[in-house]
């Protein structure tokens, strides 16, 4: 799949908002408050239309809706719409229960939910293929029995295709462990309820191991940095989101308070609050646009706190308190919600979304086959689950004594009744 056939295939005029003319539409009609668009710091052509075969996603107008258990039904995410290109890292940032995981899973075609609004994967309505895209969850789900290598290493074994040998699938393993800083843990079982383990900072980063294994064209990370510390943040970031993974790979990530240097990392953010956008545009221009609407970033403050801050509404009674004469933070969000919509940032969006869905020709994800072979893979299974089975005490080994001790109390009913009359009648009793 040749993506410069996303290069715009309409003229500027037509779309109204390409290269040129948008530029010169922008000079002529922006507002005080609209944003100007930055190029991106991060990406290796001008909207990545260099990157060999990547994974465009678009999301438009989408909107998701849950039951709220009195014959009702409640928003999640109201009428969202942006776009994710390859090089390109896209962050969605929000205050907790804003909808980011939900935005998360309906991309990735994970939601069992109600939703509307078209979600296209290179310009089309497809399914993401086998091997296309991995999502890293916001919950840990590994084995707590196994080790952290052999997590890895099973999965290797199991994502990997056959055409690559044990030794080259280990050779892998064994580096993710190292770019992900694993390897003084590599022999430490990854332990869960009751049974002392890893950390869940390093669990986060055994789950990351494992879906960037066989590096995905297009990654979605649900909180990758959660029980992280600053600096171990930045490094699994920079490792993710750096120049050598990211190149033609479209990656989408959630993320609470990243510090300044891991928002460095990202080209686009996506604002959300209370599942609507306040903002979806080029990272670096986020701290204008709030300028610009009258919220600006106080001096030496990290701005990815200011803007969570400034949209949370979780707590508005305790800041009204601490802060007295500010603004309610529903009409705050409502100024930036608006703002957002009469911005130069959403035209851009709109033009962007436009023009990855006009592209024409074969943008059909190829399933890759480049996995075990289903024997393989059984075998793997079998084998990690017989390890699995053998170190849980609970699973295995107590199971195994309850079963010893029916089949001993069975097969003991009935010893030594004798065969006279009156034994048969016990037997029938
Ligand atoms: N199936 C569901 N039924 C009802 N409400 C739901 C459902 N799924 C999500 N929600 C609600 O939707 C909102 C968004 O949830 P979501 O998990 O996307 O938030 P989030 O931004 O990822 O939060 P966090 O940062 O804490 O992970 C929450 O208020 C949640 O309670
Ligand atoms: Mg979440």
């Amino acid at each position: 799949m040749a993506s410069s056939s996303f290069r715009p295939s309409v003229s500027d005029s037509e779309i109204g908002y390409g290269s040129a003319s948008l530029q010169s539409h922008r000079r002529e009609t922006r507002k005080p408050l609209e944003v100007e668009s930055v190029p991106s710091p991060n990406s290796r052509e001008v909207g990545g239309v260099s990157e060999e075969g990547g994974v465009y996603l678009t999301w438009e107008n989408l909107w998701v809706t849950v039951s709220n258990g009195k014959g009702g039904s409640r928003s999640i995410l109201q009428d969202l719409t942006g776009y994710a290109r390859p090089g390109e890292v896209l962050a969605i940032m929000g205050p907790s229960g804003c909808g980011k995981s939900t935005l998360l899973d309906a991309l990735a075609g994970r939601l069992e939910a109600n939703q509307s609004g078209s979600i296209l994967v290179n310009g089309r309505k497809q399914t993401l293929a086998y091997g296309t895209s991995a999502y890293v969850t916001q919950d840990d789900t590994l084995l707590t029995t196994l080790t952290v290598g052999e997590a890895v290493y099973y999965s290797a074994q199991l994502q990997l295709p056959d055409s690559m040998s044990k030794q080259e699938k280990k050779e892998r393993a064994d580096m993710t462990i190292k770019e992900m800083g694993l390897q003084d843990s590599i022999n430490t079982r990854i332990g869960g309820w009751g049974v002392k383990g890893i950390s869940g900072g390093q669990k986060r980063r055994v789950s990351i191991c494992v879906e960037i294994l066989t590096h995905p064209k297009l990654l979605f990370l649900d909180e990758p940095t959660s029980g992280l510390d600053s600096a171990a943040s930045y490094y699994v970031m920079s490792r993710i989101v750096g120049p050598d993974f990211r190149h033609g790979r479209t990656i989408i990530t959630s993320i609470h308070q990243p510090s300044s240097e891991v928002f460095a990392l990202f080209d686009n953010l996506c604002l959300l609050s209370s599942g609507r956008t306040v903002y979806f545009g080029p990272a670096r221009a986020a701290n204008e646009f709030f300028s610009r609407n009258g919220f600006p970033c106080p001096t030496l403050q990290n701005p990815s706190d200011h803007f969570l801050k400034t949209i949370n509404k979780d707590f508005e009674e305790d800041i009204e308190q601490g802060l007295g004469g500010k603004k309610p933070k529903e009409e705050v969000i409502d100024i930036l919600i608006t703002a957002y919509k009469s911005s130069g940032s959403w035209q851009q969006v709109q033009a962007q979304v436009t023009e990855i869905c006009k592209q024409e020709g074969d943008q059909a994800l190829q399933k890759s086959r480049d996995h075990a072979s289903f024997v393989n893979q059984c075998l793997i299974l079998t084998k990690r689950s017989y390890v699995n089975m053998s170190r849980d005490l609970g699973y295995y080994w107590m199971r195994l004594g309850v079963y010893i001790m029916v089949s001993f109390a069975l097969g003991t009913i009935f010893y030594d009744l004798g065969f006279s009359n009156s034994s048969i009648q016990v037997r029938d009793s």
